[in-house]
């Protein structure tokens, strides 16, 4: 979206706050049930996720349903003027429904059928589950589908895992045989079947990729994840049948996640391809916030970049369904958030392009797994503790800020991440087994910008380039010729690419390009890649570029130039003194290249010199060290900018002109000293800030 127009995810004009909410396990309990309408209204929540693990309480016996504390909750809630995000239940079975069908039951890549238990963990394939889960799924649609309370559906829960069992076996094959037209030869050649004889002469001949079978074939193991995307869309889509048919205008949305302990995007799916079939980008973030091993502001530069690619997955805003108001119960070890972080982390998602603070969970489960997870509402039922004063006041905040609600914020540099990419990627034996990071080289580029209060999109190789200046592409490894082709009509038109070592060595297929680097990278780059160098991590290597001298680790590609301008060089090894970094003009656009792995204050100082170039500024110039971040939402009519403190000490911002101060209503300019963990939230009249 480059026009400042709202565009409203929800019916709602507002920013949502509450979370997910399980009065299924309380049914017992009607004293409970009714303080949580009370403690609704002073946790300041509107919102509420209901049913996402209640099919047993819907259906406690096959065919037998008991909607009836769900209805009560629907009007109770309504009543007390809140929205209910509606859950469909297939993220958890019933134990009856694998009793009677154990088809149902996941087999594992060791061909292991698996018990009934846990969640997450159904055969996509399975008939039976489709026909049980859309169902449930009609019937609650022509229960709820009217009711003014329902706001969205949430399809299921966070959809992962892959089954290998027959049906899925018959399934894949036949998405081979599509994808393939029928045609062996064609999946053989781009198998690379001869190679360790594994040409296969019958389609009955494959199986999933597995450890004690196949599981080196390069181009089946890409196919068989894209085959598990497709398959877990089709899935959800068999859940979508009735909810599209007796409730068109609801939205619908499935929850997304981030891997955390390195807080990426989630790998087991490709949400590029996903996010097309959803009305509403959603995501469950649980960074894991005083860790020992980053700061606080370097995992909030992760925070943000996946922030901004789920936001940009539909150039729209996104909601946060799901997150902590303190600790979770699944880390490695469970922090609760210090004072001031959980406002702080909740307006990073609002400044990012939320629409929400949604918490998992409303009140904390009694027993089993999650009793211990962060909650608004803790064990001891209060609203006086610390953790549900900080929602409390996030509360207040979100209605103060609702006016935001559906806008986001031009940005004219565009980085591109690839799910495909980073699978190709970690297959290849070659390279360095450990070093490869991909998605955190892609986090490594998009710092610079983070740090410089740039906007970016974070976008898939089929998004429209056109409208950035700048597109940055770091390794991308797997390169389509019609990727390619967008690439160099985007450069041609005039934008400004920047591309980097382990870049355009495959196709899609993970086959090698033939005949050195694509000839349409060597015309958009002038040059040409013909080594790549890997280093011992104890290795290193030195790049000068202007006057400095920067260190250089893993990764160096060997480049002869054909037109391009050399704009550093290596300084050490057999290839000392040969082009690093280059940059070429390409009819009306330009090209740079970088050719190894370079440290953070190179990045800075060679994006900050094209930062220059192609005028690329902040939403609004605030001055301020390290550690503090400034992002904005634009309307119409203002810009609303967040200014946040990630590092642990405080911090002087300067205002170069006048904002308003929108929690203390005041106004600010010049000097402004930000706590450890402060936000302020400013707003700027459009006609103050127009550059
Ligand atoms: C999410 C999940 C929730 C809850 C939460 C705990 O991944 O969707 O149901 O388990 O984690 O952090």
């Amino acid at each position: 979206m480059k026009s400042r127009e709202k565009k409203q995810v929800t019916r709602v004009n507002t920013l949502l706050h509450g979370g997910d909410y399980n009065p299924d396990q309380w049914l017992n309990r009607p004293d409970i049930l009714a303080d949580d309408l009370k403690l609704m209204k002073l946790a300041h929540t509107n919102t509420y996720s209901i049913g996402i693990f209640a099919w047993s309480a819907l259906e406690p016996e096959e065919g037998v349903y008991t909607f009836d504390w769900l209805d009560t909750i629907f009007e109770t809630i309504h009543q007390n003027g809140g929205t209910i995000i509606l859950a469909t239940p297939s993220g958890a079975r019933p134990a009856w429904l694998s009793q009677k069908y154990p088809e149902v039951l996941r087999t594992n890549e060791l061909r292991l059928k698996h018990l009934q238990g846990a969640r997450h963990n159904h055969c996509f394939s399975s008939p039976v589950y489709r026909e049980k889960t859309q169902h449930i799924n009609r019937l609650l649609a022509e229960r709820y589908g009217n009711h003014p309370a329902l706001l969205m559906w949430h399809v299921s829960n966070e959809y992962s895992g892959e089954c290998h069992c027959d049906l899925c076996q018959v399934a894949f094959k036949e998405w081979l045989k599509e994808t393939y037209n029928n045609d062996l030869a064609a999946l053989n050649e781009a198998w690379w079947g001869p190679f360790w004889s594994h040409t296969f002469n019958s389609w009955s001949q494959i199986q999933s990729p597995s450890p004690i079978g196949e599981d080196a074939v390069h181009g089946m193991n890409l196919d068989w994840r894209r085959f598990i995307t497709d398959q877990t869309i089709n899935f959800y889509q068999n859940e979508l049948v009735p909810l599209r048919e007796l409730t068109p205008t609801i939205p619908v949305t499935t929850n997304f996640m981030a891997d955390t302990d390195d807080l990426i995007p989630y790998q087991g799916l490709d949400y590029g391809k996903f996010a097309k079939h959803v009305d509403v980008i959603t995501w469950d973030g649980y960074p894991a916030w005083h860790n020992d091993r980053e700061s606080t502001a370097d995992l909030a530069m992760k925070v943000g970049f996946i922030d901004d690619l789920y936001r940009s997955l539909k150039q729209q805003p996104f909601l946060l369904l799901e997150s902590t108001p303190s600790a979770v119960s699944w880390h490695e070890v469970n922090k609760a958030k210090r004072p001031q972080m959980h406002l702080l982390s909740s307006m990073q998602m609002i400044a990012h392009g939320s629409d929400s603070i949604m918490y998992f969970q409303w009140r904390k489960s009694r027993g089993s797994s999650e009793k211990f997870h962060g909650a608004v509402v803790d064990h001891d039922n209060s609203p006086e503790n610390r953790v549900f004063k900080d929602v409390a006041e996030v509360g207040k905040i979100l209605e103060s800020l609702s006016a935001i609600a559906g806008t986001t914020r031009p940005a004219d540099v565009a980085i591109l991440y690839d799910w495909e990419n980073n699978w190709a990627l970690n297959d290849a034996q070659g390279y360095g087994a450990k070093t490869k990071n991909y998605t955190q080289t892609v986090q490594e580029h998009y710092r610079t910008f983070w740090e410089k209060d740039i906007p970016v999109d974070v976008i898939m190789k089929d998004q429209d380039f056109s409208s950035y200046k700048l597109v940055v592409i770091p390794m991308l490894y797997l390169l389509s010729l019609e990727t390619l082709s967008r690439l160099k009509e985007f450069v041609a038109h005039g934008g400004t690419v920047v591309s980097t070592y382990l870049t355009g060595i495959v196709d899609e297929h993970d086959l090698a390009h033939l005949g050195g680097w694509p000839k349409d990278l060597q015309d958009i780059f002038g040059i040409n890649v013909v080594e790549t160098d890997t280093l011992y991590p104890s290795d290193y290597n030195k790049v000068r570029y202007g006057e400095k001298e920067y260190e250089l680790k893993e990764y160096a590609s060997i480049v002869e130039v054909k037109q391009a301008e050399i704009k550093g060089e290596y300084l050490e090894d057999f290839y000392a003194h040969t082009p690093a970094i280059t940059s070429h003009s390409f009819e009306k656009g330009k090209s740079y290249f970088i050719g190894g792995r370079l440290e953070r204050s190179f990045h800075s100082d060679f994006y900050g010199e094209i930062i220059k170039e192609l005028r690329l500024t902040p939403v609004l110039s605030v001055r301020h060290e390290k550690g503090v971040s400034v992002q904005a939402r634009q309307s119409e009519t203002e810009d609303t900018i967040f200014v946040m403190n990630f590092s642990e000490e405080t911090q002087v911002v300067y205002f170069d002109q006048p904002v308003w101060d929108r929690l203390n209503e005041v106004e600010l300019v010049g000097e402004v000293m930000l706590e450890k963990y402060a936000v302020k939230v400013v707003t700027v009249p459009l006609e103050d800030n127009s550059q």
